[in-house]
């Protein structure tokens, strides 16, 4: 049996972090992920702007769609409040199962629930079988073409309320100009967009949810 690029951060994260402490396993992958091997995890500089958003809503319930191997779900969940929950979903089993051991050295296994499967069928079982009534806040991070039928979805199915917080990575590269001309056009959505370079100029939008029929007229 090969092992994955992602058993190998996972291995790094076991043997280089404090297990229960959240932050030395981002600074674990963090480092893996520049020094050695490169993965598609969201990263310290916009983990950064994550933390930001995160702190000042302090949600109680966040939706992260792909967790790939649980960077974003601990940098997430690390930060919510007393009694916060992050659901995360993951098409892949085998990430899934990297996402619950990274979870679990972090010790933060009971704030986050990883749900396996493709979003849009689990998102409309969220209320019933995940009781869920609405979300504070959804981190898209998963495949580009599906931000802007997800959040769609998640509007037919009654998820979002006033004020809920869809923040999206990777809006310029790869790009998801479908989503960003909804998002910015629909008047359901207060949009603010957070440009940041590495080796190219990539950025994080953050669209703060209206309601239906979009602002509120004066
Ligand atoms: C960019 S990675 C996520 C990185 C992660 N958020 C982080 O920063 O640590 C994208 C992940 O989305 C998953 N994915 C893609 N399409 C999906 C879908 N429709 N439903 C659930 N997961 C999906 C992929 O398997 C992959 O693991």
């Amino acid at each position: 049996m090969g092992d994955s690029k992602e058993q190998r951060i996972l291995r790094h994260a076991q043997q280089h972090a404090k297990p229960g402490d959240p932050r030395s396993v981002l600074e674990a992958i963090d480092a893996y992920c520049s020094q050695k091997e490169h993965a598609m995890i969201v990263g310290d500089q916009k983990g950064q702007v994550m933390d930001e958003v995160v702190r000042e809503l302090s949600p109680s319930l966040v939706l992260e769609l792909g967790a790939y191997c649980g960077y974003s779900a601990i940098r997430i969940s690390r930060l919510l409040p007393p009694g916060g929950r992050l659901i995360t979903m993951e098409l892949n089993p085998d990430f899934a199962a990297i996402t619950q051991q990274m979870v679990e050295l972090a010790g933060l296994q009971d704030k986050v629930t990883i749900l396996v499967g493709a979003s849009q069928d689990l998102i409309p079982q969220l209320k019933k079988k995940y009781n869920v009534n609405t979300l504070d806040m959804v981190f898209l991070d998963h495949w580009k073409d599906r931000y802007l039928p997800d959040t769609m979805l998640l509007q037919e199915c009654g998820l979002l309320h006033k004020g809920t917080v869809l923040l999206a990575d990777n809006v310029i590269i790869p790009g998801t100009p479908e989503y960003l001309a909804y998002v910015r056009g629909s008047g359901s959505f207060e949009c603010t967009h957070y440009s940041l370079r590495r080796e190219v100029v990539d950025g994080l939008e953050k669209a703060v949810y209206q309601g239906p029929s979009g602002p509120a007229q004066p």
